[in-house]
């Protein structure tokens, strides 16, 4: 069976930022650089993609264009059937449950897409924000029908394929979040008062910058940029032997950066031009649903169509970055089952999109009739959110760089670095000292970290 691969440079960059660019850009690092120390945290956090992101996701890149197959199938081969195999699968196995949770938010944006263009947040007090979401959360119907909508999507991209779904869609989806973004941010800027909302963003406040700061910047670094879980390394091997892997690495994480640096400029300008706080607004759900539609409806004209018109296009951008990562994410699991038990491309998504939605109607529904249904005091969601995040994911990233540092053949990694010799390498003896030492002992930390094994010393 012929495979397909990306048509070009630039679509298999705009799909694999796809992949990058997500929730996590918006609704945790624009507050988490304000709150830890402004650009000050911004130099910490691009000090962690240069020397622990970039190395492992070319190490993703360059294991999945080697072996031109799917996740498992290409730890498998570039291990030579070793015990490292068990890196690839686990690999897909995260990224199939960080989909169950991560598609119930997705189908959140739907609605709050939907509830902003009918102009329902017109008169809601501020208070009545938090009664609407958890409503909205707590029916059993109308988040599932959300749910529905927005797996239905992915799965109708991945059953188009590689070049005319995944590519297709990531080509007109990018730039149109790239617009939104230039958009929401002129708007938010433009308003009085809005340089407190920056010089919030910016300030570098170097006192704030302890070693849980720096943690908390390496964890979101991984997350931000979707490594560890083999979600790179399935676009990779869509790639052709003549894609710069580590130029588009670089690429990729530019993008996502600047992303995320945009999001902040338009949250902060326009917190502070209502005259509420960064403490007020909360992070995560709390922040994108309770906080944000009070925010906008106040800071553009209670009900004018300025306030319609922008909140509208800040769900959409949530929207659209959510469903490409969660295509991202969805084509691990495909590519998997469709290339090691050879299934056609069809019957393995169905497979992947009827497991997703089961498990995801559980997780939506733990925020009303399931909200009894409790381990270690987390809901579903929380629990499929917090595995994935902090055991699976730093798992799989601390395994992936010692693998890519350690047991990977160096010539095999130089030769596909250099694309078989037609391009220079820079930087080779640090990118193996950060894979082989850096990476793996910092993931470790913030491993630790995330259990709460440090607070615990302490
Ligand atoms: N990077 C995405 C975000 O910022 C989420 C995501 C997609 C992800 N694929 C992933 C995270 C793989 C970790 C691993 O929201």
């Amino acid at each position: 069976m012929s495979r397909e691969n990306f048509g070009s440079k630039i679509g298999a960059i705009l799909a694999a930022a796809g992949s990058a660019v997500g929730l996590g850009n918006v609704w945790r690092f624009p507050i988490e650089t304000g709150e830890n120390g402004g650009a000050a945290f911004i130099i910490v956090y691009v000090a962690c993609i240069i020397v622990l992101g970039l190395p492992i996701m070319i190490s993703e890149f360059l294991i999945g264009r080697y072996a031109h197959t799917n996740t498992a199938g290409a730890f498998r081969i570039a291990s030579n059937g070793s015990p490292w195999k068990w890196v690839g699968r686990l690999g897909v196995f995260t990224g199939w449950f960080i989909l169950c949770y991560y598609i119930v938010v997705g189908a959140w944006t739907l609605h709050y897409a939907f509830l902003s263009a009918t102009n329902a947040f017109y008169d809601v007090d501020a208070k009545q924000y938090v009664d609407i979401f958890n409503g909205f959360v707590q029916n059993p119907w109308i988040p599932t029908v959300w749910l529905v909508c927005f797996v239905v999507f992915i799965h109708f991209v991945i059953t188009r394929g590689v070049q005319s779904g995944i590519e297709r869609s990531a080509k007109v989806m990018m730039p149109a979040l790239f617009v939104i973004t230039l958009a929401l941010t002129v708007c938010s800027v433009s308003l009085p008062g809005a340089s407190r909302g920056i010089e919030f963003l910016l300030k570098p406040d170097w006192s704030k910058v302890d070693s849980n700061v720096v943690l908390q910047a390496m964890g979101q670094a991984f997350y931000s940029l979707s490594l560890a879980m083999g979600c790179l390394c399935t676009y990779a091997s869509y790639f052709d032997h003549r894609t710069p892997l580590a130029k588009s690495a670089v690429n990729v994480a530019m993008i996502d950066t600047g992303i995320a640096i945009m999001a902040g400029f338009i949250i902060f300008p326009s917190v502070f031009n209502i005259g509420m706080t960064p403490d007020d607004i909360g992070i995560g759900a709390s922040l994108t649903f309770i906080s944000l539609p009070n925010v906008f409806q106040q800071a553009f004209g209670n009900g004018s169509i300025l306030a319609v018109i922008v909140s509208t296009m800040f769900y959409s951008l949530l929207f659209v970055a959510a469903l490409t990562s969660a295509i991202s994410l969805h084509e691990v699991a495909t590519a998997y089952v469709s290339e090691e038990f050879a299934w056609s491309r069809k019957k393995a998504a169905t497979l992947v999109t009827s497991t997703i939605m089961v498990l995801g109607i559980l997780c939506s529904l733990s925020f009303g009739p399931l909200c009894s249904v409790t381990l270690f005091g987390r809901n579903i969601f929380e629990l499929f959110d917090d595995f994935s995040g902090m055991v699976l994911l730093p798992i799989g990233g601390m395994l992936i760089s010692i693998f890519a540092g350690w047991v990977l053949n160096r010539k095999l990694y130089h030769d596909e670095l250099s694309n078989y010799g037609t391009l220079r390498v820079r930087y080779y003896r640090l990118l193996t000292f950060s894979l082989r030492y850096v990476a793996p002992v910092a993931i470790g930390m913030v491993f630790l970290d995330q259990l709460g094994v440090f607070d615990f010393l302490k």
